[in-house]
């Protein structure tokens, strides 16, 4: 083998943020830097980790229909279904680190605080999507919605109108609060990375929490 470190059982890291947050680059960044140390690695995403996810995703995020927001939670629970059943835990039983851009915890805050669904309603639909598996390490990016906002106006094309925006941020201010909620509610699990600065300064906080982890674990399970 190439002398990649191998694991018994992988290690299961998920990013979760508000939109604009900078996760997706954050776990690209760690994906290289884990590569170039030896790690095996999966690098997947929700929605849209398998095929039938990526169909899902088209489904759920360029909708030329309403998506009621019921059924936009079921959807997401189903793409979880088939994530964790087809690709994480396969990925995780022959020793592979796999980082998620997203997981339950997305549920938990867009579909609970954003959309205001019951609290016990979505814990049951993310126990039934999750079947069980709950990441080793959650890393939850956070920026101000401001920010956040500013961010995702540079990557898109047209500008939204004001009333949409204001809405749009409001919704984004629960959601923060939410994931907010979670990482203090679960300490050993999530931690909260302060990502307003620069991408290389947010990759090197990540890095701080992730590499000893990571050798830990290895340690313990290799
Ligand atoms: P994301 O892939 O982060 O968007 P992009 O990469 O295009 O910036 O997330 C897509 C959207 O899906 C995001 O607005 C959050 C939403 N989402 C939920 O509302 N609930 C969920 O359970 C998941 C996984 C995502």
């Amino acid at each position: 083998m190439s002398g990649a470190k191998q694991m018994d059982q992988g290690i299961f890291i998920t990013f979760e943020g508000i939109d604009g947050s900078g996760k997706s680059t954050q776990l690209r960044l760690l994906a290289s830097d884990l590569r170039l140390r030896g790690y095996n690695l999966v690098t997947t995403r929700e929605p849209g980790g398998t095929p039938l996810g990526a169909k899902l995703r088209e489904l759920l995020l360029n909708a030329d229909e309403q998506v009621d927001p019921l059924a936009e939670l079921l959807l997401y629970a189903a793409d979880r279904a088939q994530h964790v059943r087809t690709l994480v835990r396969p990925a995780l039983a022959t020793g592979h680190i796999v980082l998620s851009d997203r997981y339950a915890d997305s549920t938990v805050a867009y579909q609970g605080a954003g959309r205001l669904f019951p609290p016990e309603l979505v814990a049951d639909v993310v126990r039934i999507g999750t079947d069980g598996l709950n990441p080793h390490l959650t890393l939850i990016l956070d920026v101000p919605v401001a920010m956040a906002h500013a961010r995702l106006r540079c990557r898109r094309e047209k500008r939204e109108d004001d009333r949409l925006e204001r809405e749009e941020m409001e919704f984004h201010a629960r959601v923060r609060d939410a994931y907010k909620r979670i990482a203090a509610n679960e300490p050993d699990r999530v931690r909260l990375v302060d990502a307003s600065s620069s991408v290389e300064e947010t990759h090197a906080r990540i890095m701080e929490i992730v590499l000893p982890f990571v050798e830990a674990r290895s340690r313990t399970i290799g």
